[in-house]
């Protein structure tokens, strides 16, 4: 079986490759390489195994988070590497003696969800690149035959967060609610999400190549600003353009950035969820971007003073992902894929992935070749 893995040079060295690239991320070189590693299979039964599933990974895509994780692996002296990949979409190919409800065959992908129920909270796998994985049933979902998997890899992570946003957000009828970093695959979900149930969206985005891509989905206008200049004047400017006070809500999945720029901005008694933030790295030195916005003692004091709610938010339920899926079936739920490749492209693919400033949704790569 296939997987991807990135590393410092040092195990580069050592590392037997199908295929190679280089890239500088956040001042350091990792080595990515596409390698054969041995199969794994499972045992129907073995009771250890009985709710397990055996999965062939045909498609898989990398999410921000994994950019720590893999630079952490890149600048380790003792060297090391990590397996990439935390969404896919496969195929069953064997489940174990008390898995009912699934057969060979069935495409399946993650089911990331974090109800206090669940045995298993949170991502299904985080080495998704690996084509042979053993998974608990619980974490899996049936995607329907018309989701090709290259659709299916780039769905569930940002269709289950986004949808969680949007329930625990509960916009009233007529909402102006706020999506930062509109371009990240994060928010593309969520505005999608907002339109479909008729909310106006303002999205805020330091990419100006995305706004055609941003109306299109339908939201209310965009708010562009420049990561060089201050983005109060910017903010305020749109604010008084659009005939707004405030907003009524935030959705925001990099706090780090925008808290501090929005809490003057956000209605008293509004509501400010957030998913995430941007300083993952803690190597680096904080982005002036960042820094912009009001200091954290006052942030604070205007949360008390204005009473707003602040959410934080981790994924979602299995419920939030069916409903992303109905939607998507409804055909209400675009998912924008930036870029698909297969082998021999593994160059192009890290590019689009950790290099590229502004991506039209996420980048897959496919073993399948139905997506090819
Ligand atoms: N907790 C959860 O369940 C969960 C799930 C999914 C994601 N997340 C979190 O959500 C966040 C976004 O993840 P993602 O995968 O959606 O990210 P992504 O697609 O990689 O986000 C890229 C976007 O981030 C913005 N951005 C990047 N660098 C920036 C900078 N220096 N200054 C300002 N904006 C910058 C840009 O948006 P614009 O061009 O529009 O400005 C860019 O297009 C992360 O914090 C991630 O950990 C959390």
């Amino acid at each position: 079986m296939k997987a991807l893995i990135a590393m410092g040079e040092r195990t580069a060295r050592q590392v037997a490759a199908l295929e190679t690239c280089n890239a500088t991320l956040h001042g350091t070189t990792v080595h990515f390489a596409l390698v054969e590693r041995p199969d794994i299979d499972l045992d129907p039964a073995d009771p250890d195994h009985a709710h397990d599933v055996l999965v062939r990974v045909h498609a898989f895509s990398c999410n921000y988070r994994e950019k720590g994780r893999l630079l952490q692996a890149a600048r380790r002296e003792a060297g090391g590497y990590l397996v990439l990949g935390s969404e896919f979409a496969g195929t069953v190919v064997k489940v174990g003696a008390a898995v009912d409800d699934l057969r060979p065959g069935d495409r399946v992908f993650g089911n990331g969800a974090v109800d206090v129920t669940d045995a298993h909270p949170g991502l299904t796998t985080q080495r998704a690149s690996q084509q042979l994985q053993v998974l608990p049933r619980a974490k899996l979902l049936r995607f329907p035959a018309a989701m090709p998997f290259a659709t299916a890899a780039a769905f569930s992570v940002g269709a289950q967060t986004a949808y969680a946003l949007v329930r625990r957000l509960r916009p009233a009828r007529g909402a102006q609610v706020a999506v930062t970093a509109a371009s990240s695959n994060t928010a593309l979900f969520a505005i999608a999400a907002l339109v479909a149930r008729g909310h106006d969206v303002h999205a805020l985005t330091t990419s100006a190549d995305s706004v055609p891509a941003l109306r299109a989905l339908g939201v209310r206008d965009c708010c562009v600003l420049a990561r060089e200049q201050p983005a109060e004047p910017l903010l305020q400017a749109y604010l008084a353009a659009h005939g707004l006070a405030q907003f009524d809500a935030v959705i925001d999945p990099f706090m780090d950035i925008y808290l501090r720029k929005l809490v003057r901005h956000l209605r008293r008694g509004g509501t400010y969820i957030t998913c995430g933030v941007y300083q993952q790295f803690s190597e680096d030195v904080p982005d002036a971007f960042m820094e912009q916005g009001l200091p954290l003692d006052e942030v604070f004091s205007l949360i008390i003073r204005k009473n707003l709610g602040l959410i934080g938010n981790n994924l979602g339920t299995t419920g939030d992902l069916e409903e992303a899926l109905a939607d998507y079936t409804a055909g209400r739920l675009p998912v924008p894929l930036d870029t698909v490749v297969g082998g021999g492209a593994l160059a192009h693919f890290v590019e689009r992935t950790y290099l590229a400033r502004a991506r039209g949704g996420k980048v897959v790569f496919t073993y399948s070749q139905e997506d090819a």
